[in-house]
């Protein structure tokens, strides 16, 4: 049963900050998903001890991926699959089941936040054994691979039914299917203190999770509604859609707009939440009021001892450079272990294996702990309700009281998008050349204390990446520039500003970054250059 079919190599299945991503119908082409798995297959080897996990989103096109995967792992000799109910898994349920069972790593099926369905986006996430994503290396080595793929194996047999827990034999492979979401819950409940926010909610405290029609849904319902109790109806879009049902399934202001202007009204819950569209970016938001990824940062490190699983004490904590330096200063304050590492995930997994860290995040909506490899957005959520039960106060009390204590960062991102790549990488190179002259400048009030770019040297490893630039002025303000690496067309340039006051912590954050706004734009040169005078979307 088992065929050898001859195709001829794509050259773009480069993977960029998080797997491979491509518009979906890219992703369709005849053998386009044959020969990026057949090119990791090569590059692992022996296949014939090995188990890994599968499951995606629930997009668009995952139904027919998945399939061929199963199919093709067969050919290829894996001893085992362990595959999600359905299809369906969230990154970071996949990285618990990856850990837990030892097993020797996974694909997830997702193009993370990125819209889904035919015009969407489709991806592949591929994670090792450690449950984080594989490190660059590693990518390079399958990059390589796909540009010079002849073959692929596939075994011609019937599509499997993944409706049904059950194991069972499969062209000659083992497949275990497997509910996605109890072992992430049984997780859950060893973290946090789960009889102390069942209290809060059975007293009436209220919420609002928005599940964007993606893979949190189940998560949630049963989390927050079965067995926290909080009411029916807490959850909202709830049932994953191929397309998100048309959600842009990213959870910040822009596009968590439903959640976003709920929680600004006189209707508004005590506590909003939304995750992405596979469940490991979180939003947090109070009546009325928005915490920035930043600072969710700061504040559930600042707080780890009102949570069970790290009140004995933290390793350390680790941001992206892109970050804003708020969980710095609380670092520093609980004397624990800090770093700044290139934008992705997979930065933070080697400080966590090494028990560098416990904690970490990303200004892009990301937050998580050592308890896996990946971000995980429930988790955050989770944080958030144990320490508004354990503190009794509101989101807002939390968050002004941190900058009481700590200053504030300001903080805002702009995002060039659909820019031309030969132009943004002219951009980026140019503005590298010029970062020198730039130290010891003054603009305005703001002098330029050091302008260069981000290399970050892998204390495990010894791996040393370059990713963005940055310029650091002299008050502690900052101005970040890098190009994305998760898009699937053209390029986005990302302006990262941050401004910092000791004392005055409630002004408007787009005001107060405003002047660094019109350095980020002149020092780059990006209106002359891309024809926009101002970011596409501001977050
Ligand atoms: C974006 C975020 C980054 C995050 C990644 C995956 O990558 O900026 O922080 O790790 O998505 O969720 P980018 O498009 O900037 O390369
Ligand atoms: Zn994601």
């Amino acid at each position: 049963m088992i065929k050898t079919v001859a195709t001829t190599p794509y050259t773009d299945q480069k993977m960029g900050t998080a797997g491979l991503r491509r518009k979906s119908k890219i992703a369709m082409q005849p053998n386009y998903v044959e020969n990026f798995m057949q090119s990791i297959f090569n590059v692992i080897g022996d296949l014939s001890d090995k188990t890994f996990l599968l499951g995606g989103d629930g997009r668009f096109y995952n139904s027919v991926a998945i399939q061929k995967i199963i199919k093709m792992s067969a050919a290829n000799g894996i001893k085992k699959l362990v595959i999600g109910q359905n299809g369906f898994i969230s990154t970071p349920a996949g990285s618990n089941i990856i850990l837990k069972n030892k097993l020797n790593g996974g694909f997830i099926l997702s193009a993370s936040h990125n819209p889904g369905g035919e015009n969407g986006d489709f991806g592949i996430k591929y994670s090792n054994e450690t449950g984080g994503q594989i490190p660059s290396s590693v990518s390079d080595k399958i990059y390589q691979e796909t540009l010079s793929i002849k073959e692929y194996k596939i075994c011609d047999a019937e599509d499997v039914d993944l409706s049904q827990l059950r194991t069972f034999t499969y062209c000659g492979m083992e497949i275990e299917i497997i509910d996605p979401v109890k072992d992430y819950v049984e997780l859950m409940q060893k973290i946090f203190d789960f009889a102390a926010i069942k209290q809060m909610f059975a007293k009436g405290f209220t919420m609002r999770f928005d599940a964007m029609n993606a893979v949190t849904g189940p998560y949630a319902v049963e989390i927050f509604e079965h067995i926290l109790g909080a009411s029916k109806g807490s959850v909202v879009n709830y049932i994953p859609k191929e397309d998100f049902g048309g959600l842009h399934p990213d959870p910040n202001m822009v596009y968590a707009k439903e959640l976003v202007n709920f929680m600004f009204s006189d209707k508004a819950a005590d506590f909003g939440a939304a995750n992405d569209g596979d469940g490991d970016r979180n939003m947090i938001l109070g009546k009325s009021f928005f915490v920035t990824p930043n600072d969710s940062l700061a504040i559930l490190t600042d707080n780890f001892n009102l949570i069970p699983y790290y009140k004995n004490g933290i390793y350390g904590v680790a941001k992206s450079a892109a970050t804003s330096t708020a969980v710095e200063r609380v670092a520093k304050a609980h004397n624990i272990g800090y770093y700044e590492v290139p934008t992705g995930w997979k930065y933070f997994v080697n400080l966590m294996d090494s028990k560098r860290i416990t904690f970490c995040g990303e200004e892009s909506f990301g937050t998580g702990s050592s308890h896996i490899r990946e971000k995980d957005g429930i988790w955050a959520v989770l944080f958030w309700l144990n320490i508004l039960a354990a503190t009794g106060k509101t989101v807002e009390e939390i968050t002004t009281e941190h900058w009481q204590k700590y200053g504030r960062s300001y903080y805002i991102r702009f995002d060039f998008e659909g820019v031309e790549s030969a132009v943004a990488d002219k951009l980026m190179a140019d503005l590298e050349n010029k970062l020198p002259t730039l130290n010891g400048k003054s603009f305005g009030e703001f002098m330029v204390d050091k302008a260069a770019p981000f290399v970050y040297h892998d204390p495990v490893d010894g791996s040393t990446t370059k990713n963005g630039l940055i310029i650091r002025f002299t008050d502690g303000s900052r101005i970040v520039y890098r190009l994305s690496g998760t898009g699937s067309s053209g390029a986005t340039i990302r302006v990262y500003l941050e401004r910092f006051s000791a004392k005055d912590v409630l002004k408007t954050p787009l005001d107060m970054v405003a002047p660094l706004a019109d350095i980020a734009l002149e020092v780059a040169e990006i209106p002359e250059r891309t024809g926009k005078h101002k970011a596409d979307v501001i977050t």
